[in-house]
């Protein structure tokens, strides 16, 4: 056992396709079996997601270690997105905790003040807390919160910290339409806060851009979507943009994409940057205002993870 506390799991149908997955899956969460190690709900995921929850557990180790005792102990961890905390891997059956439940379980966990996991599913979110209150604790728990409404989500957080926090946010939606006004709200109201999104172009959008980028007037609400999303219209008016679409250059629209989004996140206040790509499922970008961050984003970054690492490095 790793510490994504790997299980296999005997029922799961494996390698269901998308088609498939319309009936043997309920937003994400499995219809066919519950967890082995809790017989709770679990999401079916791509083998992919193995690599996100690794890199994601690697930083937060690192973050939670480099910052233990400074802020007066005041740090927090805030995950929008967090899912039920156990996932199945369809291609191969096996039963991995997500990022929530990796976060919980992580031996640098203790030097949290408070963990906040927010999902608009709220079964999802009884799900997450069953699991949380078997490990005994009072510093974590899963909130019912929408990112089209970060005011109800940041009241939430704000009655609970201390004005003098450091907080580490993780948002993790299935595609590209967290609005960048969210991004915005969280920033404004929260003292001090370090980003890791994932920028999930591995949905609609890889499949998408070209032509919404060709034939704009047909895809308006998707062209909406992404101007949301990021926060501007300026990928949709750039000449060398359309061209990287005349020219069929799908990984430099991606690159592009990420780009405007870390150009929109400059514009907000942060200074430095860090992004990886996974396949082609996901760019992950971390945004933070000191440069002590970006150390610990390249040490987080700097393994791969090659399906044998354990989570806990550091
Ligand atoms: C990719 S999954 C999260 C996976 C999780 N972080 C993990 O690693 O186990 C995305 C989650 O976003 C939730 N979600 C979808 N739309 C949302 C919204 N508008 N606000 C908050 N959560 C949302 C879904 O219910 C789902 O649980």
């Amino acid at each position: 056992m790793t510490e994504f506390n790997e299980r296999f799991n005997k029922n799961c149908l494996r390698n269901c396709d998308r088609d498939q997955r319309k009936t043997t899956t309920d937003d994400d969460i499995c219809l066919i079996t519950r967890s082995v190690t809790d017989d709770l709900p679990i999401r079916c995921v791509g083998e992919w997601s193995r690599t996100k929850i690794y890199l994601l557990t690697q930083y937060f180790g690192i973050f939670s270690t480099g910052m233990k005792g400074k802020w007066d102990g005041n740090i927090n961890y805030i995950e929008i997105c967090s899912g039920p905390g156990r996932c199945v891997e369809r291609s191969t059956g096996m039963e991995i905790d997500g990022t929530s439940l990796c976060v919980v379980n992580h031996k640098a966990f203790k030097y949290l003040k408070f963990a906040f996991f927010f999902d608009s599913n709220k079964d999802v979110v009884n799900t997450l807390n069953s699991r949380i209150e078997k490990f005994k604790i009072n510093n974590a728990k899963a909130y019912y919160g929408d990112y089209y409404q970060p005011d109800q989500i940041c009241e939430i957080i704000l009655t609970q910290i201390n004005q003098y926090s450091l907080n580490l946010i993780f948002i993790d939606p299935t595609d590209c339409s967290l609005p960048f006004f969210t991004i915005e709200s969280l920033k404004k109201r929260l003292p001090h806060v370090d980003f890791i999104v994932n920028v999930a172009v591995g949905t609609d959008f890889n499949r998408n851009i070209l032509q919404v980028l060709l034939k704009t007037d047909s895809y308006k609400e998707v062209t909406k979507k992404y101007i949301n999303f990021l926060g501007n219209k300026a990928f949709f008016e750039n000449p060398e943009i359309k061209q990287l679409a005349v020219d069929k250059d799908s990984l430099g629209l991606r690159n592009a994409f990420r780009e405007e989004y870390i150009n929109s996140l400059r514009g907000i206040g942060y200074q430095y940057f860090g992004q990886k790509q996974v396949k082609h499922y996901y760019d992950i970008v971390f945004a933070s205002s000191d440069p002590k961050g970006i150390d610990f984003w390249d040490k987080a970054t700097k393994n791969e993870y090659d399906g044998q690492r354990t989570l806990d490095l550091f």
